[in-house]
């Protein structure tokens, strides 16, 4: 056990807003994400409003979800909005050709989707199919959700109950473009994505938020590609308005995609692997970033990380194009670690979403297929420690002293990691201990403003293995934890494989 970390926080030197954008959630028609997961159908026997799952709705809100992207992922990508409204018995069926080839019967759709995101008071981040449909499909859809007045669409939407146009803040420019999204070279994809953009119209008030389809991992050619294709150098113009971000999306797992390893049962080097891995995001938030400054310097660009998670192989004896796996503590920490480097880099990265909120990858939920009983994951818990971070402003909180490292495939891992922010007059930090051997004490070293109170709260287990399940569902759950306080000096102990976060109010 270490003891003489301190984490050194400036009360009074706010940094950029972390934007509570980067707590979103994504939902896929991919296994039992959307069916079964979100949607049961007016008449199941499961408790639901209007075919939507009211156990699974309450238990979201609790997250305060800002945003929630549908329909894909790879699915949005052969998907047909026109299939998906209308009498639901009338509704064309397809096969989910991406995932495990079964039906696929529309009854969730555009209006279901967006009943969905007011259920949650989530803002929609609709994703439009660039891949197999075409500039005037994706264009209508705008039209059909945003605008007032008359118009083909708009008599559409009203002929199927709906009168008011909706709010739709964010739009998705195709998913994975250089993938299941229609193998495109960058620069193919780009000038296709300026091309879309500029017919994904502002209705009535109503301001997109286009973000082109972005890079896997570390492929910062296609990041400049995308940004080549909206700045005019020779011009001295800064970036224009086309699209207003790009993505890009990075999975963590402890082996390769061929065997990318179990979600429970794991080694005590897989799991500092998966540490490693995770916290390599940081590197690459980085690394795009770069790339973006050369060509938009003022940060008017945004930086969208809209998958992210764990993958791991799926629970054995389940469909493997479900992709359904378990979630422990390990997955927690995985968590813990991207919001520290998402609060470090909250001045480009204006939003991110986990790969997928119910049944699918590192879920918040997961929903028993024959009972129907739900269990919040230790990955929910994190959203739910950290939502005081939503729309406050980042504090640095460098960690000084001997911070305990692991080596992981040649390189040092820092088993500590640490992330603050401010708002209201209270002040957040968070510390994870990623040692599964050790505890360490950290001291909150505070200047700036006078604390009056503090207090806290622990994730932990008895294992990084450790997880829920319906008839233990709190194996992982948060519980309060001691600090003690002197002056402005804040004393925690970290417990071995543990994710605390430190409520402090000023005065
Ligand atoms: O989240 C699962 C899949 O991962 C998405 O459909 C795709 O975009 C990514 O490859």
């Amino acid at each position: 056990m270490t003891n003489n970390l301190r984490a050194v926080i400036n009360l009074d030197l706010p940094g950029p807003v972390i934007s509570r954008h980067l707590y979103g959630h994504f939902a896929e028609h991919l296994g039992r994400c959307v069916y079964g997961g979100f949607w049961v159908g007016e008449d199941s026997e499961i408790p639901n409003e209007r075919g939507i799952r009211t156990d699974v709705v309450r238990a979201l809100r609790e997250l305060r979800i800002p945003n929630l992207r549908w329909p894909g992922g790879c699915f949005a990508d052969e998907y047909h909005w026109r299939d998906g409204i209308g009498p639901r018995e009338e509704r064309p069926r397809m096969v989910n050709t991406h995932w495990g080839n079964v039906e696929e019967n529309n009854h969730f759709g555009t209006h279901e989707f967006m009943d969905l995101c007011e259920m949650l008071d989530a803002e929609p981040y609709v994703n439009g199919n660039v891949g197999s449909g075409t500039v005037q499909e994706m264009s209508e859809w705008v039209e059909y959700l945003t605008r007032t007045g008359d118009s083909p669409a708009v008599a559409a939407r009203k002929a199927n109950g709906r009168e008011e146009p909706w709010k739709v803040p964010f739009w998705g420019i195709g998913n994975e473009a250089w993938g299941c999204g229609g193998n495109m070279r960058a620069q193919a994809y780009a000038d296709l994505a300026r091309q879309y953009a500029t017919y994904l119209r502002n209705h009535d008030g109503n301001e997109l938020y286009r973000i082109a389809a972005g890079a896997s991992d570390d492929d910062y050619n296609w990041t400049r590609a995308l940004m080549e294709a909206i700045s005019c150098f020779g011009c001295q113009k800064e970036p224009r308005g086309i699209f207003q971000a790009v993505s890009f999306h990075y999975y963590t797992m402890s082996g390769e995609w061929a065997d990318k390893g179990s979600a429970t049962d794991f080694t005590d080097d897989e799991y500092y692997r998966t540490m490693a891995a995770a916290a390599r995001v940081e590197e690459l938030i980085a690394g795009h970033a770069a790339v973006m400054d050369v060509y938009d310097p003022k940060k008017k660009v945004g930086l969208v990380l809209d998958e992210w998670g764990t993958w791991w192989n799926v629970e054995p004896g389940t469909n493997p194009g479900f992709l359904y796996q378990q979630n422990t503590l390990r997955d927690a920490l995985v968590a813990s670690v991207h919001f520290d480097a998402f609060h470090r880099h909250a001045d480009r990265l204006t939003m991110a979403n986990i790969a997928q909120t119910v049944n699918v990858l590192q879920a918040m939920i997961l929903t028993d297929p024959d009972s129907g009983a739900l269990v919040r994951t230790p990955t929910f818990h994190v959203f739910a420690m950290n939502a005081g971070h939503h729309d406050a402003a980042a504090l640095a909180a460098p960690l000084l002293g001997e911070v305990p490292v692991r080596e992981v495939g040649g390189k040092d891992l820092p088993l500590i990691s640490s992330s603050a922010s401010v708002k209201d007059g209270v002040a957040l930090v968070s510390l994870t201990n990623l040692d599964a051997g050790s505890h360490h004490e950290v001291t909150l070293d505070l200047r700036g403003r006078a604390l009056t109170s503090a207090s806290a709260q622990v994730l932990s287990g008895a294992a990084p293995h450790a997880h829920n399940t319906p008839g233990d569902a709190e194996q992982v759950a948060p519980r309060e934890h001691p600090v003690t306080s002197e002056a402005q000096h804040v004393r925690i102990t970290l417990p071995p494989h543990s994710y605390v976060t430190v409520r402090l109010e000023l005065a």
